[in-house]
């Protein structure tokens, strides 16, 4: 059950068909259809979009240009004015949908609750108004901080309705990764909760906030919402943090949405890169609703009646584009689960299905692998019928994994969308189309339709057919980030001047490393970068090693991932001491809680290695290659002629 190798995918030559029954009422509903739609697209991408555009969303003004392209610079819907709050709630009210479930949120210590499309909206008109009360304004910062809860997808709701800017920030991140992102955003408010739960045990998120806020460290904050959640004791400090339920009970319900400019900022998510500190992802308001919108519903064939549930944290973009954004402008019914698997509860997710009747079910690859070491008899004791479509997302899918989830999960006849994209693509890029594309078990199979993706060497040349080579993509589209926040230059460096631009050509560069083989379709193997996947959260070596150096006792750090079964990936960490310093299991311990308070539980290396030197190159750059083999406890291979001492290696390999 480990990650996939080119040895495993290239033998892998099984193929799913979509069943009858499942095409015949699919949106989407053959391979030929979706070749037609491919072709269109391709022949012609700014009247596919711009189609797409007028039939499936609201504008309060229609745009003058579809696509405005300065290359690596794209504006979509130049001019027309949108907003996707009013798309993913004030359109359904004048319709049944009115009174649908909009979300369906199961918290931990089983609490539930459903919100009708028309309570979603007040509550947002509510939220939106205390945050005129409180000053935030059209294109304000702010900062959302929250465990599991509605109040999540509210406040994003409510920050859309009124042109404010939100960034998310994943609750598992500590108080100082917390605070990087504020002070990097300049928010003006945060959003967050006395605690949030995780598996039987509070994460006081509140007080991480006072600690990411302590010193006027993050100068632009005002004002501190707070959502009474875990009702263990926090400090509030007045004239900064008030209570969420104080301030929402005497907010009026009447907020129109603010018709907002299609390139307005919609949000700012922050992701680790290879170099640097985490990157500001900015997304902007109608070609981002459009693709999200559109993908949803095709690849997940979402039909009105559809229960649907997307396993991911909001505090990643999967949470942003497939529990709220993509979903609700749909009209969808979204499940909000604060839940995971513990030992007290192992069959939970599989409750939940059960309990709802789950039709639509998106997880991660390391989900799945946990589930297989868990038993299939906790599947197997649950009512699983429901079921008819089944997606993963995040990293690579082992085709030992896939075939678990068709079988015990899906009974054989659900399909599995295997999705490609990123928090930098908005949506997703790379998928089967369920109704339409046969699948090969590890396989994203095909672009979605507009999506010019092709594997290429450095200098931008194609690839032959089953060769390993970068993924890369050829056209904007409207999904796509616009910009790094406050970084133009790193924006255009890091993704489009990577493979530089020939005869003004630009392309994508997306950092993982795939093939495409003789039908066409794409085995996406994994970063080429110094980016890490550990259990589908991406993080940058980087920045682990940079937590580590913050040490007193450490003098160099050296990160890499080393393959892990479960996880996918683990983070093994190279460390050289300083002087004086000795090497102890206790400091071990401690390097490890120093890596957890910087950065959050995500980033706790699995394993710490003590050395004399780190293997580097005669210009003094760490030979990274050289310690993953070593972590993986491969022999070395390829060349080391440029090290600079052999001797480091023969002592690391001595441990
Ligand atoms: C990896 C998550 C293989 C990939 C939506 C990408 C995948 C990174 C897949 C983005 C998949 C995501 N198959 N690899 N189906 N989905 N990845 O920004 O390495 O958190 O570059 O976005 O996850 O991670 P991010």
């Amino acid at each position: 059950m480990s990650q996939p190798t080119i040895e495993s995918i290239l033998h892998e030559d099984r193929i799913f068909e979509p069943a009858a029954e499942f095409s015949s009422s699919a949106h989407i509903a053959s391979l030929q259809q979706y070749q037609q739609l491919y072709d269109k697209a391709k022949a012609d991408p700014q009247a596919f979009w711009a189609e797409l555009a007028a039939t499936e969303l609201h504008w309060f003004q229609t745009w003058d240009t579809v696509l405005d392209w300065q290359p690596p610079f794209a504006k979509w819907f130049v001019n027309g004015k949108i907003n996707i709050s009013y798309n993913c709630l004030d359109r359904h009210l004048t319709t049944w949908r009115r009174n649908k479930a909009a979300l369906i949120w199961e918290g931990e210590p089983g609490d539930s609750r459903t919100l009708t499309y028309a309570q979603l909206h007040r509550e947002v008109c509510q939220f939106a108004n205390v945050l005129k009360q409180l000053g935030v304004e059209k294109g304000d910062r702010v900062g959302i901080y929250l465990p599991m809860i509605p109040e999540a997808a509210i406040a994003m709701l409510a920050c859309a309705r009124i042109g404010a800017v939100h960034s998310v920030v994943f609750g598992g991140f500590s108080a100082e990764a917390l605070r990087d992102r504020l002070v990097d955003v300049q928010a003006k408010l945060v959003v967050t909760a006395d605690g949030g739960w995780r598996k039987d045990a509070i994460v006081p998120l509140k007080e991480q906030v006072d600690k990411a806020l302590a010193n006027n460290s993050a100068p632009n904050v005002e004002n501190v919402l707070v959502v009474r959640r875990t009702e263990q004791t926090i400090a509030m400090e007045p004239g900064r943090d008030h209570w969420w339920h104080d301030l929402q009970a005497g907010a009026s319900a009447d907020c129109p949405a603010e018709p907002m400019n299609s390139e307005d900022m919609l949000f700012v998510l922050y992701t680790s890169g290879s170099t640097g500190k985490p990157k500001g992802v900015v997304h902007t308001t109608g070609g981002y609703n459009l693709y999200t919108h559109i993908t949803t519903k095709w690849i997940f064939d979402l039909k009105d009646t559809d229960v649907y549930w997307c396993t991911a944290d909001v505090g990643w973009i999967t949470g942003h584009s497939y529990i709220v954004y993509g979903p609700l402008s749909n009209g969808a019914t979204s499940v909000m689960y604060e839940g995971a698997p513990r030992p007290s509860n192992p069959g939970c997710m599989w409750d939940v299905i059960e309990r709802y009747g789950v039709n639509i079910f998106y997880t991660a690859p390391t989900a799945i692998r946990a589930f297989i070491k868990m038993g299939e008899h906790l599947p197997n004791a649950r009512d699983l019928s429901s079921l008819r479509l089944l997606g993963t997302v995040g990293e690579p899918i082992n085709p030992e994994a896939w075939m678990w989830y068709h079988r015990i999960i899906g009974k054989g006849r659900c399909p599995i969308v295997d999705t490609w994209w990123q928090t930098e693509t908005g949506g997703i890029m790379i998928t089967p189309l369920p109704g339409a594309v046969p699948t090969k078990p590890g396989s994203a199979t095909l672009p979605f339709p507009g999506i010019l993706a092709e594997i290429v060497d450095l200098e931008g040349n194609p690839v032959p057919t089953n060769e390993g080579g970068y993924l890369a993509v050829r056209h904007p589209w409207p999904g796509m980030m616009r910009t790094v926040y406050g970084d133009r230059d790193r924006f255009r460096r890091t993704y489009w001047e990577h493979i530089p631009p020939k005869d003004g050509q630009y392309l994508y560069f997306a950092g993982d490393g795939a093939r495409c083989d003789q039908d066409g379709y794409f085995w996406v193997m994994g970063r080429v970068d110094d980016v890490i996947n550990v259990a589908g959260h991406r993080l940058g070596t980087m920045e682990i090693e940079s937590a580590l150096v913050s040490h007193p006792s450490v003098a160099e750090a050296a990160v890499v991932g080393k393959p892990d079964d479960l996880k996918g990936e683990e983070i093994v960490a190279f460390v050289t001491l300083e002087n004086k310093i000795t090497a102890s299991d206790d400091l071990k311990n401690e390097l490890k809680k120093h890596v957890v308070q910087e950065i959050g539980a995500i980033a706790r290396p699995g394993e710490i290695k003590f050395a004399d030197a780190l293997p580097k190159t005669r210009s003094g750059k760490i030979m990274r290659r050289l310690l993953r083999s070593l972590a993986a406890g491969e022999e070395i291979s390829g060349d080391t002629s440029t090290l600079e001492d052999r001797s480091v290696l023969e002592k690391l390999r001595e441990g």
